[in-house]
């Protein structure tokens, strides 16, 4: 199989080309595939050791690469920080340096503070996938948000696509962006002043506040949770205050266009960013968004943990 990506780590959208993100969706398709078999497992990574580092809770992330390292026949190990020593007050590179010890070929870290993957990949020789740090980037979903959104629509180029809600707190939101204007999409974040960073325009994107007036413009429109846990003061009276002024609802759907695609990366937050007939909608392709994070995390590991690569 074509081996298009020509690093060692993924530790953000930043520094990716857009061939190498066009090879790694056209892998992806090759990998879909294999989950719809009856026999979901291939041998390509055998013999290989992936260990998945939490130190965050994740249901898709963690579960998608866990299963993503399974069907391709590797050992996936999980380790979460509740379970890892890091209670006992063992650091992290501590931590790191000792299951490098045990020559893992990938690891896989999430972690509620920017730039640990970064950290991790400079102080030790396995690679590292960053599977979220803090509010800085998520970079495997945006380019599953990518697939999904082309697997629907065809080409993000010249597509307009709406981020909702939660930008100041969403790596989701800060990968996303620098992943669809690096592929020529047009990219209008809205949400309240106060969630939304100054400044944000540098990243190419349009500003807005009135979630009403954008809604016709949009091709996409991805839904972010209010992450109340990395909120350290109120940025808005109250939630159903929020949900009045940039809940995504039946109402506001038909304001927009009958093609649009409707996303959320996950958890939901039902009833507050997305009204439950709006998330298990027509319109709606958040499992897909699931599906193909699945299918997208096998091509990586693929590349990562067995196929060539430099070192940079
Ligand atoms: N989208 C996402 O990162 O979900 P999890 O937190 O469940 O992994």
């Amino acid at each position: 199989m074509e081996l298009p990506f020509f690093h060692k780590n993924l530790l953000g959208i930043e520094g990716l080309r857009v061939e190498e993100i066009r090879s790694l969706l056209n892998m992806t398709t090759a990998f879909k595939e294999i989950s719809r078999r009856e026999i979901k497992k291939v041998p390509t990574l055998r013999g290989r050791t992936i260990v998945n580092l939490f130190f965050e809770p994740s249901t898709r992330t963690r579960t998608s690469f866990e299963l993503a390292a399974k069907r391709l026949s590797a050992d996936a190990v999980n380790i979460s920080s509740s379970t890892s020593s890091v209670v006992k007050g063992e650091t992290l590179i501590d931590t790191v340096k000792n299951l490098q010890a045990m020559h893992p070929d990938l690891i896989i870290m999430r972690h509620s503070a920017a730039g640990a993957p970064h950290f991790l990949a400079r102080h030790i020789e396995t690679p590292v996938i960053n599977a979220g740090d803090g509010a800085h980037e998520h970079p495997t979903q945006a380019l599953l948000d990518l697939y999904t959104m082309e697997e629907h629509g065809g080409e993000v180029r010249g597509k307009t696509i709406g981020i909702v809600g939660d930008i100041a707190h969403s790596r989701v939101a800060r990968s996303n962006i620098l992943c669809l204007t690096k592929m020529g999409a047009k990219v209008i974040v809205c949400g309240p002043p106060t969630l939304i960073p100054k400044g944000i325009e540098a990243m190419k994107v349009e500003v807005a506040y009135d979630l009403d007036a954008i809604l016709p413009r949009l091709d996409i429109i991805m839904m972010l949770r209010i992450q109340l846990e990395r909120q350290r003061r109120g940025h808005f009276p109250s939630i159903s205050e929020y949900s009045k002024f940039y809940g995504l609802n039946r109402r506001r759907l038909e304001r927009c266009k009958p093609e649009i695609l409707v996303m959320h990366p996950g958890p939901v937050n039902r009833g507050i960013e997305l009204e439950p007939d709006v998330a298990d909608g027509s319109r709606s392709v958040i499992l897909d968004q699931v599906e193909n994070g699945l299918a997208l995390r096998m091509a990586l590991l693929y590349i990562l943990a067995g196929g060539r690569r430099d070192d940079s």
